[in-house]
């Protein structure tokens, strides 16, 4: 289980400290949420930011855009310093423009994710697994960290993974605790995003451990 700590619900006054701080405790990646103030209605980190990341962060940084026209800022995070780089589905205008997307991706040797909203069904995206390096299931509406695991979106999950090779990693985020987190195991899902569980938790190193247990 791949646990990607969400940097969105850490102290931005101390990005690097807290890079650190889940780096020690067992996490596998850093997640960096990107917002726009279109596709979804919340601005948080951009370009530059994610390139200050990359100088501290010694895990792979797993960036999760949540943006309109991925397409035209793609290379920006990979220059930035992206080793996974994941885009919505929503965003995109139609089935060959995914395609395109994830090919430029993977020719920098980028790891390609797509990502689905709650109201997205799994059948839209099974075109795209045998490409795709991780596949994104949102278990909240894109836009904020702390919001209600919603257990019918995981259940997605199951139809992914039988269509997808077993290389694919299928990620899970939004709401995800030890809890919530199992049930994603459960379904298939290889890799956990977690904001508010790992960073407002009091133990951080036992946040990181109940999700990969
Ligand atoms: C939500 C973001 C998530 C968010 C998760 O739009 O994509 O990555 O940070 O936060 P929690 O784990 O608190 O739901
Ligand atoms: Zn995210």
């Amino acid at each position: 289980m791949i646990i990607s700590p969400s940097i969105l619900s850490a102290d931005f006054a101390n990005l690097e400290r807290d890079i650190k701080l889940v780096e020690t405790n067992g996490a596998d990646w850093i997640h960096v949420d990107v917002m726009d103030g279109h596709f979804v209605p919340n601005i948080t980190i951009g370009i530059p930011v994610t390139a200050a990341l990359k100088r501290v962060a010694s895990v792979p940084l797993d960036v999760h855009l949540m943006i309109e026209n991925p397409e035209k800022y793609a290379q920006d995070f990979i220059k930035a310093g992206a080793d996974i780089l994941t885009f919505h589905y929503e965003a995109m205008r139609n089935d060959e423009e995914i395609f395109k997307l994830i090919r430029l991706i993977k020719a920098h040797g980028v790891k390609a994710g797509l990502s689905i909203k709650p109201k997205t069904p799994a059948e839209k995206i099974l075109p795209f697994l045998d490409e795709l390096d991780l596949l994104l299931v949102m278990t909240v509406e894109p836009g904020f960290g702390g919001q209600k695991f919603m257990e019918d979106c995981a259940e997605k999950i199951k139809v992914i993974r039988k269509n997808a090779p077993s290389s694919l990693i299928v990620q899970v985020d939004g709401g995800i605790n030890a809890e919530t987190g199992r049930i994603c195991r459960d379904y298939g899902a290889t890799s956990l995003v977690a904001g508010n569980y790992v960073y407002k938790s009091a133990d951080i190193k036992s946040a990181i451990e109940s999700l990969k247990a």
